[in-house]
């Protein structure tokens, strides 16, 4: 398995489907959910590879001092062996060492735990939006000091 940062357009190509897999189609949400979450600022796709097929990928939107880890997605058969924590790793790594300060993420109910055991801590209480909380789904800004 390989852990890289990626600009290959048919790796983040895979990375978008998998993103669209894990995160949105599960509730129906449509193909092309990951545009309304786009938000300014450098955006880079770090990705877990196995024979050709991407397995995981974090969006890391970098703005200088500060940066988010916008979407994160495990494939849905690899859940909790490890491939989450390894990527997080690679980002905050690339993070302390390019001069951010402060990473962010928010971070669904469902995943809270696997944030705190990255580090990070709750800065919001519960945060709702439109599209998820149908479906039970809450947020919390999650926040790391690097
Ligand atoms: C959340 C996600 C990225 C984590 O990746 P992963 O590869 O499954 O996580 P890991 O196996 O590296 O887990 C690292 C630790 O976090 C824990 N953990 C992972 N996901 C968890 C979850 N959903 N709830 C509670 N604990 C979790 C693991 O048990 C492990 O703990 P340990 O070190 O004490 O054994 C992945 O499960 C995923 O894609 N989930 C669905 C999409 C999602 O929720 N994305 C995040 C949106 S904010």
């Amino acid at each position: 398995m390989e852990f890289c940062i990626t600009s290959n357009k048919g790796i983040l190509k895979q990375a978008d489907e998998l993103l669209y897999q894990v995160l949105w189609q599960p509730f129906g949400l449509p193909r092309d959910t990951r545009n309304k979450f786009e938000i300014i600022g450098e955006e880079m796709v770090f990705v877990a590879v196995q024979e050709d097929r991407v397995i995981a990928a974090f969006v890391l939107i970098n703005r200088g001092k500060e940066a988010e880890i916008r979407h994160a997605a495990v494939h849905q058969e690899l859940h909790r062996s490890g491939i989450g924590r390894t990527l997080c790793k690679m980002v905050l790594d690339y993070v302390k060492a390019h001069g951010v300060r402060k990473i962010e993420v928010y971070g669904r109910n469902t995943a809270i735990a696997f944030w705190e055991k990255l580090g990070f801590q709750d800065e919001s209480g519960w945060l709702d939006h439109d599209l998820f909380i149908k479906y039970g789904i809450r947020f919390k800004k999650m926040v790391k000091i690097v």
